[in-house]
C-alpha cells in the first residue's frame, strides 16, 4: 500500500511586508537582502490570524483539491514550531475547526524539516495500514518569534501554511521514501533564546547564520545523493526539486555541485521568504494541480537541531484530482 498524493493548498496571511517597507531603524536595504538571501517580501499575520487559522484554511484547499470529505480524514500531522498554544496540539484545533470528528491528531517539531518529518509519519502510518486518509500540514507564524530590532534574523522569515492530503492506494505511484535524519551539534547554532521549561517565554530566534548556510549546503548534497543513490536514478530522471526555502544562495550551490538546471528547480524564496515548516508544502502548492504532471518530485530540507530529511514522490500524469486513484480504490 503506498501514500498517494490527492490534494494540495496553501494559505498567506492578508498583509503583505516588502523588503522597502521594513522599519527604517533595521538599518538594511532591499539591495542587501536580494542579494544575500532572495528574499523580496514575506507574509506576516495580523490579528486573528494564527498558525491554526492559516493550517485550516491551507487544509480546506487542498480537500477540495482531493475530493476527500473532512469526515474521511482520520490522521492530521501538522508541522510546527509556533503552536497557538503550548497545548493543545496545533493539530487538534485544526481537527476541531475542520468538523473531524475521529481521528489521531497531533504536532511535531522538527523546525524547518518538520513537513518531511510529519510527511514520514504519515507515509509510514499508511503503509503499516494503521491510517487511510491523511492530512500533513506544515504551518507557521514565525513573525511572532522574531526580535523584530535583529536584522541579521527577522528580514529571512514569513508566515504561512501548506497541506496535502494523502490517501492509502494500491498504486506505484505517492511517496517513494522519506529520510529523516537529526544531529542534536547543531542546537546552539539556531534556536530561541527561551522556552516554557527554561524562561517560561517562547524567546526569539537567534541564528549563527554562517554555520547554519555552511551545514545547509552540506546536508542537501548529502540527502540528494542519497536519495538518488537508493533509488539509482541521475539528476535527470527528477522532474522538480523542492527544496526548503531559507536563501537563494543554498539553492544555488545545491544546482551548481549538481549541474542542475533552474527550470527543475522550485524557488519561492522571493514571495514568502523562509516560513519554517510551512516552506516546502507553500512552494508545492503553487503549481496547483500542475503538481500532478511532474512524475518524480524531490524535496530536500535542513533546519534546527540540526534536522535534515528528503522525500521521493512519484505522480501519475494522468491521475489528475478529477479521476484521483483513491477514489477508485476505495
Ligand atoms: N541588512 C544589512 N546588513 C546586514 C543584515 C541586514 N538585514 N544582516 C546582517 N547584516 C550585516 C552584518 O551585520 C554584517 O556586518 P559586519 O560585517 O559589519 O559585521 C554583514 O552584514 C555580513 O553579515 P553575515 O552574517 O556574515 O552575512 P552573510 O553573508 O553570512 O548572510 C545570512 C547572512 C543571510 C543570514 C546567511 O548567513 C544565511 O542565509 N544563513 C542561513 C540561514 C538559514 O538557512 N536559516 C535557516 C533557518 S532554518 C530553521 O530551522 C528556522
Amino acid at each position: 500500500m503506498n501514500a498517494v498524493i490527492l490534494g494540495i493548498g496553501s494559505a498567506l496571511p492578508k498583509k503583505c511586508v516588502s523588503n522597502d517597507e521594513l522599519p527604517s531603524s533595521l538599518n538594511t536595504s532591499d539591495e542587501w537582502i536580494v542579494s544575500r538571501t532572495g528574499v523580496k517580501q514575506r507574509y506576516v499575520a495580523c490579528d486573528g490570524e494564527t498558525t491554526a487559522s492559516l493550517a485550516v484554511e491551507a487544509s480546506a484547499k487542498a480537500l477540495l483539491m482531493a475530493k476527500i470529505a473532512p469526515a474521511d480524514v482520520d490522521l492530521i500531522v501538522l508541522a510546527t514550531v509556533t503552536g497557538d498554544y503550548s497545548f493543545p496540539s496545533t493539530a487538534t484545533i485544526v481537527q476541531r475547526n475542520l468538523g473531524i470528528e475521529k481521528a489521531v491528531a497531533f504536532d511535531v517539531g522538527a523546525a524547518c524539516s518538520g513537513f518531511i518529518y510529519a510527511l514520514d509519519i504519515a507515509d509510514s502510518r499508511i503503509r503499516l495500514g494503521k491510517s487511510r486518509c491523511a492530512l500533513v500540514i506544515g504551518a507557521e507564524t514565525f513573525s511572532r518569534l522574531l526580535d523584530w530590532s535583529d536584522r541579521s534574523t527577522c528580514v529571512l522569515f514569513g508566515d504561512g501554511a501548506g497541506a496535502m492530503v494523502l490517501g492509502a492506494a494500491d498504486s506505484p505511484c505517492g511517496v517513494q521514501s522519506c529520510m529523516v535524519y537529526s544531529d542534536g551539534v547543531g542546537i546552539d547554532h539556531l534556536k530561541t533564546s527561551g522556552g516554557i521549561s527554561t524562561t517560561q517565554t517562547a524567546g526569539v530566534v537567534e541564528m549563527n547564520g554562517r554555520e547554519v548556510f555552511r551545514f545547509a549546503v552540506e546536508k542537501f548534497t548529502e540527502s540528494l545523493e542519497e536519495l538518488l543513490r537508493l533509488h539509482h536514478m541521475t539528476v535527470d530522471d527528477i522532474d522538480l526539486i523542492v527544496p526548503h526555502q531559507a536563501n537563494i544562495r543554498i539553492v544555488e550551490k545545491l544546482m551548481e555541485r549538481f549541474n542542475i538546471p533552474r527550470e527543475k528547480v522550485l524557488v519561492t524564496i522571493h514571495k514568502h521568504a523562509n516560513t519554517s515548516a510551512a516552506s516546502i508544502p507553500l512552494s508545492l502548492a503553487e503549481l496547483g494541480a500542475g503538481i500532478f504532471s511532474k512524475k518524480n518530485v524531490v524535496l530536500l530540507s535542513v533546519g534546527a537541531g540540526f534536522t535534515w530529511g528528503a522525500a521521493l514522490l512519484r505522480f501519475e500524469p494522468s491521475a489528475q484530482p478529477e479521476d484521483n486513484i483513491y477514489e477508485k480504490k476505495r
